[in-house]
């Protein structure tokens, strides 16, 4: 039986053992999108299982943490939460999983078993299609289960996907990461890199096309490498509706009737070759607001970070894809306070911020991994100074949001209607093609429908329109 189907049968036998009770389930997810996509697949997971999703952490039969380890603030979240629910199990006797990239870490998860005794269930990144099955055991044997695996999983197709969304979807095309920037973990918990067949990734998306979903955001570590491991590798892949490249993937789901927009995270600026280049300028549904992470502006730090391009090489490919997109916006990542990092070498990261003038920044402080090379590092930054950076950093960045949003000013945009603005349930909210935030007075009429708004005043972190 394939493992999928295999899963199916637990699903079953976990609702059998309920007796179709209706119990509770509560997620918390930490961390980046491709988190919230298996955290969508651990929904759909438990939906089938009979249970009904709560916001209430009270009213909850099962607590599942799904867990990031890329920076320490949520090992801290984390401990601090099993501290709280220690109460609520011995009181209810509720279950408690944790799942995701920490899991993989073995420092974390022996200090569980030895702090939270608690916890009923661990299982990793590889292992999250067997939750069925681990969970029936847990629950049946009244024991205490542990399933993480340390080779790379394979990708198993077919899992039950509960949406957050019923307007924009985010489709993971590959798993895992070759790089190994050197502050990253992301390659030790989330193994090496593996694409997903393009009929399979053509497939969901047409499905979701036929259900009314009108965003396709596509996901992976490192997006724009998306088959070339299989082609190194001589792994065997079958081409689909000309589907061999990351390039080509988007001109085929380009052609997919419904779908109004493509985005996709993280490429990384090494990979981005011209044929992808090519491909987003003339696709008219790819939006032209590109991620493309910078993570420093000085050529020694990406060299000990290891990151296999100089600053000159980024400026270069920004410009290039200035030319060859038109109304191409940027945005970016940043780490502030990367080992070693001198005052000059994060002014030259400033000097970048203030050439490209980012649509978007996302700052970070250095934060240290275990068992990565930038936590052997000596010469580790002084958290003063990270901070003290970083604020001089979101300063500069800020300003250039303002003086950013001015261009936006008396301008037609297209907005993706998303609903009611939580803010302000006078207003509706959707975003532009490059990801803005805009509010506007409509009747419930233009939800999930791409609506001419123009910009009447800017917020800093949105914009208001009108019909
Ligand atoms: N410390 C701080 N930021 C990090 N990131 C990844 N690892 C670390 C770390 N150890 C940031 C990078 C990456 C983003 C997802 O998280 O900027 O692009
Ligand atoms: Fe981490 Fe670098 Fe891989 Fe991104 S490309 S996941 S930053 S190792």
């Amino acid at each position: 039986m394939n493992p999928i189907e295999e899963q199916k049968q637990y699903m079953k036998e976990v609702k059998e053992y309920h007796q179709n009770k209706k119990l509770k389930y509560l997620i918390l997810t930490m961390g980046c999108q491709l988190n919230e996509n298996d955290s969508e697949k651990l929904s759909g997971m438990l939906e089938e299982m009979g249970y009904e999703e709560t916001e209430n952490q009270k009213e909850a039969d099962l607590i599942l943490f799904n867990t990031c380890c890329v920076r320490e603030n949520a090992e801290d979240k984390l401990f601090g939460k099993l501290g709280e629910l220690k109460r609520l199990k011995e009181e209810k006797g509720i279950i408690i999983a944790i799942g995701g990239c920490m899991m993989q870490e073995k420092h974390i998860t022996d200090k569980i078993k030895e702090s939270y005794p608690f916890v009923d269930l661990l299982f990793g990144t590889h292992t999250l299609y067997k939750f069925p099955e681990d969970l029936l055991k847990a629950l049946k044997e009244r024991r205490k289960l542990e399933d993480i695996i340390d080779i790379e999983g394979e990708i198993h197709e077919g899992l039950p996907v509960k949406r957050n969304s019923q307007l924009k979807a985010s489709v993971t095309i590959m798993n895992g990461c070759n790089n190994f920037c050197s502050y990253c973990i992301v390659p030790y918990v989330r193994g090496r890199e593996r694409s997903r067949q393009p009929k399979d990734i053509i497939q969901e998306i047409k499905e979701l096309a036929k259900k009314g979903y009108q965003e396709i955001m596509l996901l992976g570590q490192n997006v724009n490498s998306y088959l070339r491991v299989e082609k190194e590798k001589g792994i065997d892949f079958e081409e689909y509706e000309g589907v061999h490249s990351f390039a080509t993937l988007l001109r085929a789901i380009n052609k997919i009737e419904g779908i109004q927009r493509i985005r996709f995270v993280s490429p990384h600026p090494k990979d981005f070759t011209d044929d992808v280049i090519d491909a987003i300028a003339e696709c008219d549904k790819v939006c032209k607001l590109i991620h493309l992470p910078l993570q420093s502006g000085n050529t020694k730090v990406l060299k000990e970070m290891n990151r296999k391009y100089t600053k000159e090489q980024y400026l270069a490919l920004a410009e290039k894809m200035k030319k060859a997109i038109p109304n191409l916006t940027l945005s970016t990542d940043i780490i502030v306070g990367f080992p070693g990092e001198t005052e000059e070498e994060f002014e030259d990261t400033l000097e970048v911020v203030r050439r490209l003038k980012f649509e978007q920044v996302y700052m970070f402080l250095y934060s240290r991994r275990v068992g990565t090379p930038g936590d052997k590092m000596e010469n580790q930054i002084p958290e003063q100074q990270k901070h003290e950076r970083f604020d001089r950093l979101k300063a500069l960045v800020e300003s250039q949001i303002q003086e950013n949003n001015q261009k936006y000013l008396g301008t037609i945009q297209k907005v993706l209607v998303e609903g009611e603005s939580k803010n302000n349930e006078n207003f509706l909210t959707g975003r532009t093609d490059s990801n803005k935030v805009v509010i506007f007075e409509g009747s419930q009429d233009f939800i999930g429908k791409m609506q001419d708004l123009k910009i009447i005043s800017e917020h800093m972190w949105y914009l208001k329109g009108e019909v």
